[in-house]
């Protein structure tokens, strides 16, 4: 099709159109543009090129000249605003309309100024640092002229083998679904065209995480009823909070692929829950049904996923090659074609892209890693971070003088960034060696030894890591997992450590030293052998460019811990897949148990120590008997019995123990986080909505309240109330 055969369809003669006045209405412009619009300028649209790793920078001029100037969208496209302005400048100047592009980017946890994965910011209970975290990433992102970003991943997450799990808010439903809302606020804020805002993408929609065995890309089998309860609320809570975007996922769901599923993409997201905005497809989903044995060659994955529900294209090219064709075979009609056009459109009309298409070319300096930005991590990676245990009080370090700080992580930085770093470079990143070097000077000494890689058989340097604990008051070992051993394609078949790790560890602790260990991951991870070696173990993540101030803060005591897992830590690989919100088993007691290891986890969901010593009140209710419209508060006193103030999680969950649909054992509905200071009291509330808190969805996605009994539960007590 060459433009000039289809150019001047719904063309007007007007000076000014409609859709270049910003005054008018959104879906007036939307309208009026997409009139004017040809089937082939209507394609491109639907389409997002890639270069893969680009030298814009080098090469610019001949890579604009490759790219039509109408496409509706670029992903990695370029790493400077030079390279976007000039890519835009041609699709303002040189097409027909001046439709501006849209460029995307994964700005996963942070652009240039890393923060937590998102594992760990679920940790930290703290939304509001996550929105703060978000809006920080949309700044750096924006000014380097990036409008989008595929990010928050909400697929809840059960398998850590699976390596995406760092990606995601943990395990549970509502944690996901609040995290979900407070990431999309803290890209799009209230109005997606003020300045330094991006549009979010919810992913990988839906289900993903499922995956069998924890490998990657592979088939899931998802219950309608298991869809309903705990991998689409997340999504439907990142929709509600304004979510522009979403992606669709790779795998099978149950038999149909998430990319050629016309039930969660159309009936649920757009008929049921009203998203205008559009979906785009994960890199080469669309040809991917043909590997997948859907479709039978990608012209049919391409009509299968355009009539799915999937508006635009990532990368495989697909929708340009073949939509034209499916057009003419009727397959497709212009309808679909113009509804598709729509919504990616109104994305772009509500960025503001139109009015402001180019980006102001700033210095490094002007746009990243501003003072504020620095302090934000800094405190994320601090109430991200989890102590799982402190025996005898090891930990602050208080008294110390010479302290030994030996492992594979001790004076490596890299690995706080994880493996989704946009922008991140390893000399912006603090190790845990200059985070204690900083914070211990004057007060200890400092002696180091790495011991051993992070993974291998060379024991050369054990002798020098015992050499440097025997001349210490306490050892500090930083083990654990690299950022790249988690993230997509980065499946493990176990979630241990590797064994030189493990050995090294053992030696350290022969010394009779205390042992603190400190460990990196984007995953939980198989301690067995780990706990018993250590007197204390602060879980880090990958903590971002702060991390090893953070985590030396937390060992000398600036920072009281107030991270808690937001997945459960299995005591071994073999108990995966291990979770807090099971369904009950048909019988009780140690019937169906391991019968060589234990069944409970190492550490369960909610698990975080404090230097505080937090003690939890009697459970209160308002009401013994509600009705279904009434609202119940439940209550509960935290005193903080410590001479140290500290920030105290309350987790609250419900269960409905007899249920015509059966419900799981308990499930989180509300969470706060507060600081006690020392010595004082703080009273934690929850209001309950009966239907959202104590009713549940059934597989069609309707929402019920049974009568009868429900359970409240905090920390280790529960309350019955009636709901007649
Ligand atoms: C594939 C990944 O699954 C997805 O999460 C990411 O956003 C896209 N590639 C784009 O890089």
């Amino acid at each position: 099709m060459a433009l000039s055969m289809m150019a001047a369809w719904g063309c007007t003669s007007e000076q000014s159109p409609v859709y270049k006045d910003a005054s008018a209405d959104i879906e007036d412009r939307v309208e009026d543009l997409v009139d004017r619009m040809t089937l082939e300028e209507k394609i491109l649209q639907l389409n997002q090129y890639t270069l893969g790793v680009n030298t814009v920078e080098n090469n610019l001029g001949e890579v604009v000249k490759d790219i039509p100037a109408e496409i509706g969208s670029l992903i990695y496209f370029s790493d400077v605003p030079t390279g976007r302005n000039a890519m835009q400048r041609k699709a303002m100047e040189e097409s027909r309309l001046g439709i501006p592009i849209l460029f995307g980017h994964d700005v996963i946890h942070g652009y240039r100024t890393t923060f937590p994965i998102p594992l760990a910011q679920a940790c930290s209970w703290n939304l509001e640092l996550a929105r703060k975290a978000s809006e920080v990433a949309a700044q750096e992102a924006s000014d380097c002229g990036i409008h989008w970003t595929f990010s928050p991943m909400v697929d809840v997450a059960r398998d850590p083998r699976w390596g995406r799990v760092m990606e995601g808010y943990g395990e549970d439903v509502y944690t996901n679904a609040m995290f979900s809302a407070a990431a999309v606020k803290g890209y799009q804020g209230e109005d997606m065209s003020e300045k330094n805002r991006i549009a979010a993408c919810l992913k990988h929609y839906v289900g993903y995480a499922a995956s069998e065995a924890g490998r990657d890309y592979v088939p899931t089998e998802i219950s309608d009823q298991t869809l309903w309860d705990t991998y689409l609320p997340p999504f439907e809570a990142g929709v509600k909070a304004g979510a522009a975007t979403l992606m669709s996922a790779f795998h099978t769901i149950s038999g149909i692929p998430a990319s050629a599923n016309h039930y969660i993409l159309t009936e649920v997201l757009k008929e049921k829950w009203q998203h205008d905005g559009f979906v785009v497809s994960d890199w080469g989903a669309v040809e991917q049904l043909v590997y997948q044995g859907m479709a039978e060659d990608k012209k049919e994955a391409t009509l299968l996923a355009f009539n799915a529900g999937i508006e635009m294209d990532m990368a495989d090219r697909m929708y340009i090659k073949y939509l034209p064709e499916l057009i003419d075979e009727g397959k497709v009609s212009i309808k679909q074609v113009d509804e598709a056009v729509r919504r990616i459109l109104r994305v772009k009309f509500r960025l503001g892209l139109f009015e402001n298409p180019y980006v102001e070319e700033k210095s490094e300096e002007e746009m990243y890693l501003l003072p504020k930005s620095l302090e934000l991590t800094e405190q994320q990676a601090s109430e991200s971070m989890v102590l799982l245990k402190n025996e005898g009080n090891v930990l602050p370090l208080e008294n110390a003088r010479t302290i030994a700080l030996v492992g594979p992580g001790a004076t490596d930085a890299a690995e706080h960034l994880g493996n989704w770093g946009a922008r991140a470079r390893v000399e912006d990143a603090v190790s845990v060696f200059q985070g204690m070097s900083k914070e211990f000077a004057g007060k200890a000494n400092l002696l180091t030894a790495k011991g051993c890689e992070f993974d291998g058989e060379d024991k050369s340097g054990f002798a020098e890591a015992v050499r440097v604990a025997k001349a210490s008051d306490v050892v500090v070992v930083c083990l654990g997992h690299r950022g790249c051993w988690s993230g997509e394609n980065q499946s493990r078949s176990t979630i241990e450590i590797p064994a030189i790790q493990e050995e090294l560890l053992a030696t350290v602790e022969a010394t009779g030293k205390p042992v603190v260990v400190l460990l990196t991951g984007g995953r939980p991870l198989d301690l067995r052998r780990v706990e018993p070696k250590a007197d204390a173990i602060l879980m880090l993540w990958h903590s971002g460019i702060r991390a090893g101030y953070a985590a030396a803060g937390i060992l000398s005591g600036r920072y009281n811990p107030s991270g808690k897992l937001a997945m459960t830590f299995p005591y071994s690989t073999g108990q995966i897949p291990i979770y807090y919100n099971r369904r009950n088993p048909a019988r009780t007691g140690d019937q169906g148990l391991y019968r060589d290891i234990t069944s409970e986890p190492m550490y369960p969901f909610g698990h975080g120590l404090s230097y505080s010593d937090f003690e939890y009140g009697k459970l209160t209710l308002s009401a013994e008997k509600i009705s279904a419209n009434e609202t119940l508060y439940a209550e509960v006193e935290v005193k903080n019995n410590s001479q140290r103030e500290g920030m105290e999680t309350v987790h609250w969950y419900v269960c409905d123990p007899y249920s015509h649909i059966t419900r799981p054992v308990k499930e989180l509905k509300f969470f706060e986080k507060k600081l006690i200071k020392a010595g004082e009291s703080t009273v934690y509330r929850f209001e309950i909505d009966p239907l959202r808190d104590l009713g549940f969805v059934n597989k069609k996605g309707e929402r019920y309240l049974d009568k009868g009994e429900y359970q409240i539960m905090v920390g280790d007590q529960m309350v019955s109330v009636l709901v007649e």
